[in-house]
């Protein structure tokens, strides 16, 4: 009984053996050296369509061009040939087919069976991986065209993992946030938040726990920093998508910077335009009964013997004259006059300006100082309106240094532009003043008007200029004009409405 059972055991095992060698999913052939099939699988007979009895005695490179796939025996290319002659498993992965022609990619691992003799065999075990790699290559398609898309958008993208690790960041995010790819792939996206704000992983720890998606598809206002820190506006989009475990977050960024400074200007020339019609009204109202009450002041004046009445009336004529200068700025600023435009070298109108400032401040503890760039590019301007912007700025920066101290003043050219930056050492203008220095009425000084740079603006905004300020408290101020060296209308002298 036992010899019986013992009889059946290699028949099993052959058995189980030849169920493997059917059952497995790649083709399995069994060559002698000289590449004469012994045997081969159900796979192999299914993939290439034949028999058995056809297959088992022919030299596989007969099968396999049958097949579709040309295989020269003892060629370089020959998993046979490679394999005897290093007596080790050989592997290779080939494309077989006409040139030109969509082929097949067999995946090919040869091992030597039995060690050195005529009979010595080896098994070939080989795979169609065609499709997989069709696969391969659809998925390099979509991801090239996925990379173009990103690469040609003109808003940041940047996607980060559950780590808060920044894994996408394309052409745009380079130039807006300053940094390249290599720079910011891996790291956390905090590099790219104002320090400010805060560890901002904990929005992205507070939605992985709770899920509840507050901010996903809504466009968000917010601030980011670039390289260096500077701190910029953006308008942000987010969105997320999960693949198994993984999680990750995607923000489409716009840098609203340009934009937002367009709104301010735009608000800044409709609050100029609507005070300004209300205030040319009043101007209007005032300078006549101004005219008579000077004028008959001054007859009186003559015929009073009174020396205290005299000193009140001088005084009366004081402010008269005060408000006559103030009804003369507020008509500059209201009326409807002319540019009168010409070709000019800003240079020179600067030249004319410190001549007239330090006739009046000179001796005194206020100095000027000029660099100016001698190849500076001539404009088409009103020298004469450019005159009283820089005059009212200077003016504003000696009255910034009671104390006395230096007004620079540079200029030079830009690609587009001639760029005049004057300088003081003066008190220096508060963040929240600077917002309104250019509105008219503004004023911290007891006797001012403010309306000294809502002309200066009006006037380099008719030039199609820029004009701004940069101060710090107890720093000084720097106030930066200009003035496009093409303006629209280049060549003739011609005027344009300022109109409020
Ligand atoms: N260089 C400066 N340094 C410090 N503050 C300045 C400077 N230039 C302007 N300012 C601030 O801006 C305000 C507005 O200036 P603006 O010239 O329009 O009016 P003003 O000088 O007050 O009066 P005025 O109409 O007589 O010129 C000033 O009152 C002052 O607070
Ligand atoms: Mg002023």
């Amino acid at each position: 009984m036992r010899k019986k059972e013992q009889g059946r055991e290699p028949e099993t095992l052959n058995l189980l053996l030849r169920a493997l060698f059917d059952g497995v999913s790649e083709e399995i052939m069994l060559v002698d050296q000289e590449g004469v099939v012994q045997d081969v699988n159900r796979v192999f007979l299914d993939e290439c369509g034949m028999n058995r009895k056809d297959v088992v005695g022919q030299k596989c490179s007969d099968i396999r061009k049958k097949h579709g796939v040309l295989c020269e025996l003892g060629s370089e290319y020959c998993p046979l040939e490679r394999a005897k002659k290093t007596g080790e498993r050989v592997e290779m992965t080939r494309s077989h087919g006409p040139e030109g022609i969509e082929s097949r990619r067999l995946r090919r691992i040869m091992y030597p069976l039995t060690s050195e003799g005529p009979s010595r065999l080896f098994v070939e075990i080989s795979r169609d991986v065609t499709e997989y790699r069709n696969l391969i290559r659809e998925l390099r398609a979509s991801e090239k065209k996925f990379r173009a898309i990103l690469d040609t958008a003109t808003d940041a993208i940047i996607s980060i993992d559950s780590a808060h690790r920044i894994v996408v960041f394309n052409n745009a995010a380079q130039e807006i946030f300053g940094y390249s790819r290599d720079e910011v792939l891996g790291e956390d996206l905090n590099m790219l938040i104002p320090p400010r704000y805060g560890d901002h992983s904990r929005f992205v720890k507070r939605f992985l726990e709770t899920r509840t998606p507050r901010v996903m598809g809504k466009t968000l206002s917010l601030r980011a920093a670039r390289r260096g820190g500077e701190e910029f506006p953006i308008e942000l989009g987010l969105s997320y998508y999960e693949m198994g475990t993984d999680i990750t977050f995607t923000a489409i960024i716009r840098d609203v910077s340009v934009q937002r400074q367009l709104e301010k200007k735009l608000l800044q020339s409709e609050r100029l335009a609507a005070v300004g019609q209300t205030v040319a009204h009043v101007a209007h109202e005032i300078k006549n009964p101004l005219m008579i009450i000077g004028g008959f002041s001054h007859q009186i004046k003559d015929g009073l013997r009174d020396p205290k009445a005299v000193q009140k009336l001088g005084m009366i004529l004081d402010e008269v004259r005060r408000l006559e200068r103030l009804v003369a700025d507020l008509g500059d600023f209201t009326k409807v006059y002319s540019l009168v435009k010409r070709q000019a070298n800003v240079n020179s109108v600067i030249q004319d300006v410190l001549k007239i400032m330090t006739g009046i401040y000179s001796p005194g503890p206020h100095g000027f100082k000029a660099d100016l760039a001698s190849d500076l590019k001539e404009i088409t301007c009103d020298p004469d309106k450019l005159k009283q912007v820089f005059m009212n700025i200077i003016t504003n920066g000696i009255q910034a240094m009671d104390a006395g101290g230096t007004i620079t003043i540079t200029t030079r050219n830009t690609p587009d532009n001639v760029e005049i930056r004057i300088r003081d050492e003066g008190v220096g203008i508060r963040e929240e003043d600077l917002l309104h220095i250019f509105e008219p009425f503004f004023t911290t000084r007891d006797r001012g008007s403010g309306l000294g740079l809502a002309i200066a603006y009006k006037v380099v905004e008719a030039h199609m200029g820029e004009i701004w300020a940069d101060s710090e408290p107890g720093e000084g101020t720097t106030f930066v004009v200009r003035l496009p060296i093409l303006c629209p209308e280049t060549n003739t002298s011609q005027t344009s409405d300022m109109e409020t």
